[in-house]
């Protein structure tokens, strides 16, 4: 997979390149990275990349020509790329999206904005798809971009130690995931659920999978709603509810409701 990188601050990508598992990734050539600062492409005397607004408003946009010429560099380089901007006014970034972007090894153009933003013919013209991480603001695209990075990276085949992992990671398949420990099995008056300690796979992951459901019913109902389960789920998660003492439910994280009390 190749990422072109439209940005003014190419050196904040070192955050995701020179560390921990995509770093690992990066040296070992599972993806190719090349930068295109649109400051290199200003042809003014003043070297500007950005503008004030037409009808006034607060803050500079970033102009036209010299994006254009920067995308017009990344397109010469990786011509099957898909051309993303980063935006708050994108569609919503999603698991399912990162996965199917890994599974199709699609190439990305990725526009970080910065100040109040692009002139929005760039997006008329050459964008494919506006993508944003949230409902927030952030002050550039840097770091959204590196969100979708990082996100599509997991699922690349040789990129964690083991594919499986990103698999189970949370909203995978809607759910939550369910928390984890560490050695020492007991610390300050708190202990590993024995389950985990059982070393009975089958009940491990039932155990697992009763916490997802519980803690995503309680946690993100606009994901999983009590109606919404199969029959056998919801014996699953009445099961774990009831031989689970109050203190462990505590520090799985369970509110002291059950899901069902209030449907
Ligand atoms: C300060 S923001 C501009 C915000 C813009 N004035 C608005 O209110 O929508 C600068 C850049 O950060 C990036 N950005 C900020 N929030 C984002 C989000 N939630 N998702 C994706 N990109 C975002 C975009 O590339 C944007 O051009």
């Amino acid at each position: 997979m190749h990422f072109s990188l439209i940005s003014l601050f190419p050196e904040a990508f070192n955050a995701l390149l020179e560390n921990g598992v995509i770093a690992g990734a990066y040296k070992k050539g599972l993806f190719q990275v090349s930068h295109h600062n649109p400051r290199d492409f200003v042809t003014s005397n003043y070297k500007s990349v950005d503008d004030e607004p037409y009808g006034g408003g607060d803050g500079m946009v970033m102009s036209y020509e010299p994006l254009k010429s920067a995308i017009a560099a990344a397109k010469a380089q990786n011509p099957r790329a898909k051309i993303v901007y980063l935006s708050p006014a994108g569609s919503p970034w999603s698991a399912k999206q990162a996965e199917t972007y890994a599974k199709q090894k699609q190439d990305l153009i990725l526009i970080a904005g910065r100040y109040a933003g692009i002139d929005q013919r760039i997006v008329h013209q050459y964008v494919d798809e506006e993508i944003s991480i949230g409902d927030y603001v952030v002050s550039g695209g840097e770091l959204p971009a590196m969100i979708l990075m990082d996100s599509i990276l997991r699922h690349l085949p040789g990129v964690l130690g083991n594919l499986h992992s990103a698999k189970q990671d949370s909203f995978q398949a809607k759910l939550l995931e369910a928390p984890s420990f560490t050695r020492p099995e007991h610390t300050e008056g708190l202990s590993v659920p024995k389950t985990l300690l059982s070393g009975h796979h089958g009940k491990i992951s039932q155990w697992r999978m009763s916490l997802q459901l519980l803690l995503t019913m309680q946690r993100r109902p606009d994901l999983l709603r009590p109606e919404q389960l199969s029959l056998e789920q919801q014996k699953l998660c009445k099961v774990f509810w009831q031989s689970t003492p109050e203190k462990e439910r505590k520090l799985l994280g369970l509110e002291e409701r059950f899901p069902w009390q209030e449907s």
